[in-house]
């Protein structure tokens, strides 16, 4: 038998569970669900493994006394944190609760998140947090200033060594954006949420410009103006699915491989359709997402930055049942040349994958950089150097198919044999030159065409030579002969080939690789 007072405690605490379920009342939960999103909560439910959250801090309390705050709280300050599986796999869960104060983010709102990112750290689990919040909270000045340090703080210490994902289901503003942009990736939701630096007000105080938060920072601009966003959802379910999608190619930390599933597509499985896909017109485009969509296991593309800088491609796959990070050109935007944009959002893939012990698997088709004074000034020197670094410094695997053009720097920042790719393949549509075959005729045969007075005749003539050049050098032959390429395959045969290289080298471990002592390297940025 219990005693009363035993029993009236227990009563007590069943009560105050209600109430901290409850966040910021019914009203505020109904506000939040007018707006089209769902509570912190009901987003956890959607996340985790049902009956698999184990909450910790519920109870927290802010202590402000300021502007009213002794009168104002919430049991879990805005904020609900702990650990569950997703997937079957366990994760740090962090969702703000908008309902509470905007779930503006004071001292032990900050702590608690601190604690579960320590958690993630400690136990080698990823960490999810669900934004939803008007940023700092004002009433506790200072203090919500530290916490979002200590937060920037932690993001970076986790970097590299656990997944960090972001969702964005609601305002994230000033320097909440930060945190955000220090982790991996970023799932943002369409139409109830957006991120800047600073709003439209202050926009129009300072420079006179009129916007609105969407135009200025919604999901479409982020997903392809700024590539701040990785992911655009068309509301909080499919953000929540999308972040289960993601995790299931990830490891749980930087010490694990990535996890390996069962696959019914069978592994020599042939693809003749890839013979018949490269056009006869060595300039006509055609669609690399149905060449890696041929070779990777079906359905299992996952593809990361979809709306910006499309002239690359970048994504997760797996080759029989194995994780890969994919890296591509897309002939068919811009000819997959290679640009700012582009460059950034190879180079910041590369880093992720290297740092998960993800295999890096490139299809290239490449003419060159992006010439002009826009791209120069803009610092294409500076940013295309980071694909070369990037691919230099990963340790992980490297696997790449020359599907077609390989000109220049651009050949061999794509993961060429030269910045160390483990196993490069060809196919005998591949191009691996200088430059284009007609650039190259009118320089070397410069002097030969401007003898030619008659426009007809040259044309001729520059045909004649650039079909020279192109015998000689735009096919994989000469760099097989030096064995910068380690095989020239069917197109067809292409999964078979790397399905058996990618097995082969599984073994492949940094420890093994040479790389001089250093405390960092200095990526350019
Ligand atoms: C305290 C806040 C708050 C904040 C919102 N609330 N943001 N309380 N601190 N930062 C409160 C509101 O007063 C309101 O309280 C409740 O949350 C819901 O807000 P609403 O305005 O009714 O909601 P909505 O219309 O959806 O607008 C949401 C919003 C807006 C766009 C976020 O509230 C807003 O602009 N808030 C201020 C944002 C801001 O300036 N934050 C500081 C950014 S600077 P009641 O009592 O009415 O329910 C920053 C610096 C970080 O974050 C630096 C880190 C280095």
């Amino acid at each position: 038998m219990l005693s009363m007072s035993t029993r009236s405690r227990i009563e007590e605490l069943r009560k105050l569970y209600e109430q901290a379920l409850l966040g910021g009342g019914k009203e505020a939960i109904e506000t939040q669900h007018a707006k089209g999103k769902l509570t912190a909560r009901e987003r956890i439910e959607l996340l985790v493994d049902p009956g698999s959250f184990l909450e910790v801090d519920m109870f927290v309390r802010h202590r402000a006394t300021e502007f009213g705050m002794d009168r104002r709280w919430v049991w879990g300050d805005a904020v609900v944190t702990g650990l569950a599986t997703i997937g079957g796999r366990r994760a740090v869960v962090i969702a703000q609760d908008f309902t509470f104060m905007g779930g503006s983010l004071g001292e032990m709102h900050a702590a608690k998140i601190v604690k579960a990112m320590q958690f993630a750290l400690s136990q080698g689990v990823p960490i999810v947090f669900l934004n939803d919040s008007g940023g700092a909270r004002i009433q506790e000045g200072v203090d919500s200033l530290r916490g979002y340090g200590d937060i920037f703080y932690m993001n970076v210490m986790a970097s590299g060594v656990v997944p960090q994902i972001a969702a964005i289901m609601g305002p994230c503003a000033g320097g909440a954006v930060y945190s955000p942009a220090l982790m991996d990736f970023v799932v943002m939701v369409r139409k109830t949420s957006f991120m800047f630096i600073t709003g439209p007000r202050v926009v129009r105080a300072a420079i006179g410009e009129i916007v609105d938060e969407f135009q200025l920072g919604g999901a479409d601009v982020h997903a392809t103006k700024s590539g701040q966003v990785d992911f655009v959802a068309g509301d909080d379910r499919e953000a929540i699915d999308i972040i289960k999608r993601l995790l299931s190619y990830l490891p749980s930390n930087n010490m694990e491989d990535p996890p390996v599933v069962k696959t019914n597509d069978p592994p020599d499985r042939p693809v003749p359709e890839l013979d018949e896909i490269v056009p006869d017109d060595p300039n006509a485009p055609y669609d690399m997402y149905k060449v890696m969509e041929g070779v990777l296991d079906l359905g299992t593309f996952l593809e990361v930055k979809a709306q910006w800088a499309r002239n690359a491609i970048t994504g997760f796959g797996r080759l029989n049942g194995r994780v890969v990070c994919i890296v591509a050109n897309q002939p068919n935007y811009l000819a997959g040349v290679l640009d700012i944009d582009s460059s950034d959002k190879i180079a910041e893939h590369i880093r992720f994958c290297n740092a998960f012990n993800i295999p890096i698997l490139t299809f290239v088709d490449v003419p060159g950089y992006m010439p002009g004074t826009k791209q120069e000034h803009g610092g294409i020197i500076r940013h295309g150097a980071k694909v070369l670094y990037a691919y230099s410094e990963a340790t992980v695997p490297k696997l790449t198919v020359i599907v077609r053009k390989a000109y220049g720097g651009a050949y061999i920042a794509m993961g060429s044999k030269h910045l160390g790719a483990d196993f490069v393949v060809a196919w005998p549509t591949a191009e691996i030159a200088v430059m284009g075959p007609e650039g190259a005729a009118e320089i070397i045969w410069r002097r030969e065409l401007e003898a030619v007075k008659d426009p007809q005749e040259r044309a001729k003539l520059l045909a004649k030579f650039t079909e020279e050049y192109r015998s000689k050098f735009a096919n994989p032959y000469v760099a097989a002969s030096r064995g910068y390429i380690d095989a020239v395959i069917q197109p067809r045969d292409t999964r078979r080939v790397l399905v058996k290289a990618l097995e082969m080298l599984s073994t492949k471990r940094e420890v093994r690789v040479w790389v001089p002592p250093k405390k960092h390297g200095l990526m350019p940025v």
